[in-house]
């Protein structure tokens, strides 16, 4: 187990030094007995480090009750550490209010509750929503949904081919009536890093609001919303080491405030009458119902594990590894790397010439290593490269050179089954 140097959501001056071999042992599934696999689909989501599966057994054995309404011991508990977990989460993304941290069911929720409150109360027709060629699809349906109910349009910042967004673009269609951008921290495709605190002052310069998907940012580099300068930012847990099925919501007080709820139901109300109701405050007024409880307390405990890492080391690390990966990948011959941008994730999408990406996966499974193969959701950004799908794989902290051999040992065998 990894000692922690750090308290959740600080960082000492120096981040700590530990390696990938370390913290694996912290990680059950990396040394599953039957089932050795070098897992490279991170992107699609991270392994759960046994932290986080004791805090969410640790609930259910023994503070298991609904929480925000039982004046008994467990329910008192219970919400203890369901609000506890709120300000780890909180800090953890830099928001300077915990209350502005919503907990939802995943980064996809997040995106549509903005779309179905912020978006249908202050879109208007014509006025334009501001999207990205390399946007995943859930960062472009609720749009695609609120534009049919507002009247609103899209636009799309295009990229070049090294998978970079095209600035002078975005300054264009900012100029034309733009309400919304939605844009995507790190590309799930390409690693892209887009310079966010850039576009976000650029937005609010023509008097737009940007929302900043942050699935694939979250669990691999430090984030502070306050630095982006966005008005919305949304990310999964289940991409940073914790629980499917619960995600988060961060917004300023005012903007959260102001907005309308999602959902109706018990918990989100301050007093309901035939007549009408009122609402309660934030965070409360947008989790209707029993929320996500254990998922909230293990996402708690992924934040607490990934602050003692600090992030800053897993950034350092990933890096590592990634040029590793390039490196050695580029000795498989007919292998193209889709997405080249000089700000880069660990996230390698590539095609191998004449082979379709679901055979490689097919194969490297059969090896043992798990890649992720297809569209990736991004289906517009497969038009962009004119390609159907890709082969991708996606690194963590916790991935070693011997998972990057692993892979490129077993496209060796895959270029040998179709020569
Ligand atoms: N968005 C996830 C991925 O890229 C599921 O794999």
């Amino acid at each position: 187990m990894i000692e922690a140097p750090t308290a959740a959501g600080t960082q000492s001056a120096a981040p700590p030094v530990w390696n990938a071999a370390d913290v694996r042992r912290d990680f059950p599934i990396l040394h599953h007995v039957d089932r050795p696999v070098a897992y490279l689909d991170n992107a699609a989501t991270s392994q759960k480090p046994d932290a986080v599966i004791a805090a969410t057994t640790r609930y259910y054995k023994s503070a298991n009750a609904n929480i925000h309404r039982g004046v008994y011991r467990l329910s008192v508990e219970a919400t203890d550490a369901f609000e506890a977990a709120r300000t780890k989460v909180a800090a953890f993304i830099g928001a300077p209010d915990r209350d502005e941290l919503i907990f939802t069911g995943g980064c996809t929720e997040s995106i549509n509750l903005v779309a179905m409150t912020w978006g249908l109360e202050n879109l208007r027709k014509g006025e334009r929503i501001i999207l990205t060629q390399m946007e995943h699809h859930s960062n472009i349906v609720p749009w695609q949904l609120l534009a049919q109910r507002t009247g609103a349009v899209i636009e799309v910042v295009p990229i070049s081919a090294a998978g970079e967004l095209d600035i002078g673009a975005y300054q264009q269609l900012l100029t034309q009536k733009a309400a919304l951008v939605a844009v995507t921290h790190i590309s799930n495709v390409l690693g892209t890093i887009n310079p966010i605190a850039v576009m976000s002052k650029m937005a609010h310069e023509h008097g737009a609001k940007i929302l900043v998907d942050g699935a694939q940012s979250v669990p691999h580099m430090p984030v502070d919303v306050k630095q982006l300068g966005c008005d919305f930012f949304a990310f999964a847990g289940h991409k940073m080491c914790g629980p499917t099925g619960i995600g988060g919501l961060w917004a300023p007080r005012g903007i959260l405030e102001a907005m309308p709820p999602y959902q109706g139901g018990g918990d989100m109300i301050s007093t309901v009458e035939f007549a009408g109701s009122t609402w309660n405050k934030i965070p409360h007024k947008f989790e209707a119902g029993t929320p996500n409880i254990a998922g909230a307390i293990g996402l708690g405990a992924a934040v607490d594990y990934l602050s003692h890492l600090d992030m800053r080391q897993v950034a350092h690390i990933e890096a590592q590894l990634l040029a590793y990966a390039e490196k050695q990948l580029q000795t498989i011959p007919g292998l193209r790397f889709v997405g080249a941008a000089a700000d880069k994730a660990s996230v390698i999408s590539f095609t191998l010439d004449g082979i379709h990406p679901h055979d490689i996966g097919t194969i490297l499974d059969q090896e043992h290593v798990a890649i992720r193969t297809g569209h990736h959701c991004c289906q517009p950004l497969m038009d962009f490269y004119h390609i159907p799908a890709t082969a991708r794989a996606s690194l963590a902290f916790y991935n070693t050179p011997a998972d990057i051999d692993a892979l490129v040992n077993g496209l060796r065998r895959v270029i040998e089954v179709f020569a």
